[in-house]
């Protein structure tokens, strides 16, 4: 598919990059630095990879992957033009500008404002619990068994089984969590596995699996 790179970062570059490794067409957009962008399109070793303006990386999109700072979210999305029906992969956090809190916890979350500044977007929240760093190490695992999981959560199916793709491409077991609202205890556990990832010993190439052990 076609998926477009709101944000080409520590998560968008990464995520972009293996995306296109894994056979999608990525457009990366949105950063301060144009060098950048042509850098990491050109960098792309298998696959096919452009960058360009976000309008341009959500014009043709099958999917969009949302990964700028909460407080970049109006600006971006003043960028991008109409996205009515585009599935809507965010793994932005809603951080405050130190990133040390979330700003929306409990009776909402980062993802639910978002799918209300885009009602007719089909937004998934996805990848907001694993460290940057982990990504290539997943990737280049390809485990046939025992992945790691990776949790998302959306109200729109057909966009959710859009993500459970990219999710799997990567190189994680999807594990669906339900509706977007349980995105306000998706986000908590994100700090948490960054806590663990940046502040505790062992190193920030973290991350988890769930498993059911029946009797
Ligand atoms: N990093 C993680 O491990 C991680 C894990 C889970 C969730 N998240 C969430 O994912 C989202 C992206 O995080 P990230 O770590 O990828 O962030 P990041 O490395 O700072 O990337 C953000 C992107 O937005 C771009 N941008 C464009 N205009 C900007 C402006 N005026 N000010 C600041 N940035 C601007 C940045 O541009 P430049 O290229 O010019 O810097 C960069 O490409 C955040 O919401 C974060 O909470 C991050």
């Amino acid at each position: 598919m076609r998926v477009g790179i709101l944000g080409s970062g520590l998560m968008g570059g990464k995520l972009g990059t293996i995306f296109a490794q894994a056979g999608h067409e990525v457009v990366f957009s949105y950063s301060r630095s144009e060098q950048k962008l042509k850098k990491l399109a050109r960098e792309v070793k298998q696959g096919s990879a452009q960058y360009g303006t976000p309008r341009e990386a959500t014009q043709d999109a099958d999917a969009v992957l949302l990964a700028v700072h909460w407080s970049r979210i109006d600006d971006v999305l003043k960028q991008t033009g109409d996205l009515s029906g585009k599935v809507i992969v965010t793994c932005s956090l809603p951080m405050n500008d130190n990133d040390t809190d979330l700003v929306v916890a409990h009776t909402s979350s980062g993802a639910e404002e978002l799918a209300k500044m885009i009602p007719k977007a089909r937004v998934v929240a996805a990848f907001t619990t694993v460290p940057s760093e982990v990504l290539f190490g997943v990737y280049e695992a390809n485990r046939e068994t025992s992945r790691p999981s990776l949790m998302y959560c959306g109200d729109d199916e057909s966009g959710k089984r859009v993500a459970a793709e990219l999710i799997r491409d990567v190189g994680f077991d999807p594990v669906d969590a339900g509706p977007l609202r349980i995105a306000r205890y998706v986000e908590p556990f994100a700090l948490l596995v960054a806590e663990l990832a940046y502040g505790r010993t062992g190193g920030p190439e973290l991350a988890y699996r769930f498993e059911r052990f029946r009797a």
